[in-house]
């Protein structure tokens, strides 16, 4: 038996785990796991405990020859890893109900990933990944980090500037979801669809949309301006878009374009659910809780249908591609984050951005798109502003760069606002933010 690979997943405990599991399982052919370990800390402990139960279960299923092992210790389970995912919540849904209510109780847009909220979690994320990407470099330097830790771009961002591990690539399941939509709305199989994305990590355009191989974007276009697109993810809002301004744009928008585009139509709908008391992560804290139960259940050896209530469903189908692809050369198209090396003109080389790829054995290779058009170039420069700001934050503990990145963030009315849910975020998270005591 060949020596197979070693995957390890921290965060391990997470709710998604499963199908990460299901996504090597089916894969196992060409993707043979023989060791995946998933790695919690100690306030994760119980929740790894299911979670690892479960992935033991469906494994024995299926019958492949996969070993599960389960340990709070990440430097002992990084030794000689192949390839290493991360997906961890620092301060868990506690810390993004904070991050959603604090600026939702201003009247200003609360969001997991956008805003004040994803700065927030950047600014507690970020030391701890480059803690990850530290111990990598001792124990597995040639190992593979596949990072879909929120905010994915600008973690990608913090690893390229300031990681030691060069083989950094950074991943989200909005690209796929908007092929995936596609390909439903024409009724076609999903890998008939391929996109040319560019931009950056939920800031995403597709530019030019094909149907195997040839170019059908004015035909999407027109039918997203029909209104005829499903859902994409199940997390935001599906508010309409004008059609005038779909054709205008004439590519095709993510879905968190509208925190953008939309900004004072999507903040009624989140104050409106606010008002009831409910933000996203409040809904999601519900949804883990049942997930969990669910998983207790001995009988269960599947990944259970429940977890595409999340909206980042579909993410391992995303992981588990990208890893087979790297593993097996296969030289395929992917959207990922990854560094921009001139790909997107006018943005940064060293900078990350979101884009479709060819995936080699020696990682991602930008597919060069010239300029954004200049419609878009402004925002997403002003996106990339404000990660390069929070990014250097986060590794300073630097209070001004904080709020100069609030302050010229879209999703912030005023420099005053951003010196109010600054002051009051920090104080929420200051358990979490020991580069800024
Ligand atoms: C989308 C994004 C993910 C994000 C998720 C939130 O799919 O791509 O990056 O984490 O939604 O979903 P949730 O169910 O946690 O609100």
């Amino acid at each position: 038996m060949e020596k197979g690979i070693k995957i390890v997943t921290i965060g391990g405990g997470s709710s998604y785990t499963p199908e990460l599991v299901e996504g090597f399982i089916k894969r196992y052919n060409e993707l043979p796991v023989r060791e995946l370990w998933l790695v919690d800390i100690e306030s994760g402990k119980e929740k790894l405990d299911i979670v690892g139960k479960l992935a033991k279960r469906m494994v024995k299923k299926a019958g492949v020859p996969m070993e599960i092992h389960l340990t709070l210790d990440r430097r002992e389970a990084l030794k000689d890893a192949d390839f290493v995912t991360t997906q961890l919540r620092v301060g868990l849904l506690d810390a993004r109900i904070q991050d959603e209510r604090i600026p939702l109780s201003h009247g200003v847009i609360g969001q997991e990933t956008n805003g004040a909220g994803g700065m927030f979690k950047a600014l507690r994320t970020i030391p701890v990944i480059l803690d990850i990407d530290k111990d990598m470099s001792e124990l597995c330097p040639n190992a593979w980090l596949i990072n879909f830790t929120n905010p994915a771009g600008m973690v990608t961002e913090a690893l390229l500037r300031y990681g030691k591990n060069k083989k950094v690539i950074g991943l989200c399941n909005v690209p796929i979801g908007m092929e995936k939509a596609v390909a439903d709305m024409l009724e076609v199989d999903h890998n008939r669809i391929t996109m040319d994305f560019m931009g950056l990590n939920h800031m995403v355009f597709g530019r030019e949309i094909y149907l195997d191989g040839e170019k059908i974007t004015d035909k999407v276009v027109d039918s997203l301006a029909e209104g005829k697109l499903g859902s994409i993810v199940k997390n935001i809002q599906d508010l309409e878009w004008n059609p005038e301004f779909i054709k205008a744009l004439r590519m095709m928008p993510c879905p968190y374009h509208r925190y953008y585009f939309q900004t004072a139509d999507m903040l009624e709908e989140e104050l409106k659910e606010f008002s009831k008391g409910e933000t996203r992560a409040e809904v999601v804290k519900r949804l883990e809780n049942d997930l969990f139960e669910l998983y207790k259940d001995e009988n269960l050896d599947i990944k259970p249908p429940q977890l595409e209530k999340r909206g980042g469903a579909y993410y391992s189908d995303a992981a588990c591609r990208l890893i087979n692809s790297i593993y097996n050369n296969k030289g395929d198209i992917q959207p990922v984050n990854t560094k921009n090396n001139g790909a997107i003109e006018g943005i940064e080389n060293d900078s990350a951005v979101e884009i479709s790829c060819i995936i080699t054995k020696d990682g991602p290779k930008p597919i060069a798109m010239g300029k954004l058009p200049v419609s878009v170039n402004g925002l997403v420069q002003t996106i990339k502003s404000f990660e390069r700001l929070v990014v250097e934050a986060a590794v300073e503990g630097d209070y001004h760069k904080a709020l100069l990145a609030l302050t010229i963030n879209p999703l912030i009315p005023s420099e005053k606002m951003a010196k109010i849910l600054l002051d009051e975020l920090l104080e929420a998270h200051k358990d979490y933010l020991p580069q800024f005591a």
